[in-house]
C-alpha cells in the first residue's frame, strides 16, 4: 500500500540517525553549520538516509534529544491523536517568546485555552465577511499606486499590505506610518532564531541585545494603540474586545496581557500571508500558462466591475493557485513542540523532554503523495482532486487544536489580494534567482523584484 509507514523492526530504542550532537561549543558550532546553511537540503538528505522519522541525540546532560519527522502519519499523532503528550516548550519558542511575551502562539495549557476562547469569536462568520470588506479596500488601495514600468520589491510591498490588513481590521487602526519599527522587530527575531545558540550573557549577545531594541520599538507602537481604548468604546473589532473582556471571575486582562496578543496577531498574521503570496507572483511569473487562465478566470468574474467579497466563491482556480504556492513553499516550513510526557510516535518510544520537528516543507514535496511533486500544478486542488492522499500530506495552516486561527482570514485576504493586483498588473520577474530564504518563515531571500506591466 502506498501510504504506509516503515514501522521500527529493530530492538533500538530511538530511530535511526546521525552521532549525538557535541556539548561543546566548537562542537555545536561545527555540528549547527551544516544546518544554518540550508536547512532544508540538509535534512532532507537525513531523511533519504535514515527514512520518515530520525533521532538526533546529545552529548550535553539531561538533553533527551530530537526526532525529526516528515510523514502526515506521525504529523497526525502528534498534532491530533496524542497532541495532549506535547506543549510548545521547545527552544524555537522560547526564542519567539522574548518578542511575544505570552501570547497565542507560545502559551500551553489552561491559559491557552482562556485566550483561543477569548480571541476565537474574532474569526467567526460574520466577523470575516467585514473584514473582507476592510481587506477589498486595502488591496484595491495598494493596486492603485502601481505604475506601469515601475520595479518593485514585491515581497516587501506585500508586507506592508498585509500589515495594513491585519491592523485595520483587527484592531481599527491606520499602520501606514508605523511600518518601520515591525520590519526591524521581526528582522531581529529571524536573526536570533536563525543563529547557532551561544551561550553568552545577554548584555555580551549582539543579538539579545538587537531583539531587546525592538521589542521596546515595539512596544512603544503596541502601547500607543492600546491606550487609544477605553472599556466601553464603541468599537466592534478585536482590540476592543480584550479591552472590554471580563472572565469568569471578574478579571480583566492587563495592559500587558493585551499587549502580548496584540504582538502575537501583528507578527503571526502578516509576515505568513505576505510570503505566500510574494511565492504566488514569482510562481505566476515563472508559469505563464497559468497566468494566462488566471487572468481569464478574473476577466470572467469581475466582468470590469469592481473587486467585492461577493467575488470570492466564484474566483476558484486563484484560490486554487495560492493554495498550491503555499505547498511548494509553505511559509511555515517546520513545526515544533516538546514531549511533555512519554509517549510514543511512529511506534518509537518519545521521552519526556524530547524536541520534536516535523517538516511541512517534505511532506508538500514528498513523491508518494504528489505526483510531480516539484511541478506547480493548481488543479490539484480542484474539488475531488487529491482523494487518498493522507489529510495532513498539505499542511500549511498546521492542524489539531493548535491550528492557524487565521486560516480563511489569510486565504481570503491572499486571494482578494491576488485578485485586486492581478486584475491591473501582471508581474515580470527581473531576472533575479530566486531561492528561499529559511528562517522563521520561508520569503524569497533579498526580496522579490518584479516589473510592474499594465495588462
Ligand atoms: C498564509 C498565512 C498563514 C500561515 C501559512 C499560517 C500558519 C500557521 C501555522 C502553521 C500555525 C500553527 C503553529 C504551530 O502549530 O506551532 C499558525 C498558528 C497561528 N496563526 Fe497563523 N498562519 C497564517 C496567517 C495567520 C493570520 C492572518 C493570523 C491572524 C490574523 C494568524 C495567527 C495565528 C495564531 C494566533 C496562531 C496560534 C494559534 C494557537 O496556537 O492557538 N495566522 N499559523
Amino acid at each position: 500500500m502506498l501510504w504506509r509507514v516503515t514501522h521500527p523492526t529493530t530492538a533500538r530504542s530511538h530511530p535511526p540517525g546521525p552521532p549525538p550532537r557535541r556539548a561543546s561549543t566548537l562542537g555545536r558550532i561545527r555540528d549547527g553549520l551544516p544546518f544554518l546553511i540550508d536547512p532544508i537540503g540538509f535534512v532532507g538528505g537525513r531523511f533519504q538516509r535514515y527514512g520518515d522519522i530520525y533521532f538526533v541525540g546529545s552529548e550535553r546532560d539531561r538533553h533527551p534529544g530530537l526526532f525529526v519527522l516528515r510523514h502526515p502519519d506521525h504529523f497526525e499523532e502528534v498534532l491530533v491523536t496524542k497532541a495532549r503528550s506535547f506543549d510548545k516548550g521547545h527552544t524555537a519558542f522560547a526564542t519567539l517568546g522574548q518578542l511575544l511575551g505570552d501570547g497565542l502562539l507560545n502559551t500551553d495549557g489552561e491559559v491557552w485555552r482562556r485566550q483561543r476562547r477569548l480571541l476565537q469569536p474574532a474569526f467567526a462568520k460574520k466577523r470575516l465577511d467585514e473584514y473582507a470588506v476592510a481587506m477589498v479596500a486595502e488591496v484595491e488601495a495598494e493596486a492603485a499606486t502601481w505604475r506601469a514600468g515601475e520595479d518593485r520589491d514585491v515581497a516587501a510591498a506585500m508586507m506592508e499590505l498585509t500589515l495594513r490588513i491585519v491592523c485595520r481590521t483587527l484592531f481599527g487602526y491606520d499602520a501606514s506610518g508605523d511600518t518601520e519599527p515591525v520590519r526591524r522587530a521581526m528582522s531581529a527575531l529571524q536573526g536570533s532564531l536563525a543563529g547557532i545558540p551561544i551561550p553568552l550573557p545577554a548584555f555580551l549577545s549582539p543579538q539579545a541585545r538587537r531583539m531587546k531594541r525592538a521589542r521596546a520599538d515595539l512596544d512603544a507602537v503596541i502601547y500607543g494603540i492600546i491606550d487609544g481604548r477605553r472599556p466601553g468604546d464603541p468599537h466592534v473589532d478585536l482590540l476592543q474586545r480584550m479591552v472590554d473582556a471580563v472572565d469568569e471571575d471578574g478579571s480583566t486582562l492587563t495592559r500587558e496581557e493585551v499587549r502580548d496578543q496584540l504582538v502575537t496577531l501583528f507578527l503571526a498574521g502578516h509576515e505568513t500571508t505576505s510570503n505566500a503570496l510574494a511565492w504566488t507572483f514569482h510562481l505566476l511569473s515563472e508559469h505563464p500558462e497559468v497566468e494566462a487562465r488566471m487572468h481569464a478566470e478574473l476577466d470572467a468574474v469581475l466582468d470590469g466591475g469592481a473587486l467585492t467579497p461577493e467575488h470570492l466563491p466564484r474566483l476558484e482556480l486563484t484560490d486554487q493557485i495560492f493554495t498550491e504556492s503555499m505547498r511548494l513553499f509553505p511559509p511555515i516550513y517546520a513545526l515544533s513542540r516538546r514531549a511533555s510526557e512519554d509517549v510514543e510516535i511512529g511506534g518509537w518510544p518519545v521521552p519526556r523532554g524530547s524536541e520534536v520537528t516535523l517538516w511541512v516543507w517534505h511532506a508538500h514535496r514528498d513523491p508518494r503523495f504528489w505526483d510531480e511533486p516539484w511541478a506547480f500544478r493548481p488543479e490539484r486542488f480542484a474539488k475531488g482532486a487529491g482523494e487518498g492522499r493522507p489529510r495532513l500530506a498539505y499542511m500549511p495552516f498546521g492542524a489539531g487544536a493548535r491550528a492557524c486561527i487565521g486560516k480563511v482570514f489569510a486565504q481570503m485576504e491572499g486571494v482578494l489580494a491576488l485578485a485586486a493586483i492581478a486584475s491591473r498588473w501582471r508581474l515580470v520577474s527581473s531576472g533575479q534567482h530566486v531561492e528561499p530564504n529559511t528562517r522563521l518563515t520561508l520569503s524569497p531571500r533579498g526580496g522579490l523584484r518584479m516589473r510592474v506591466e499594465r495588462r
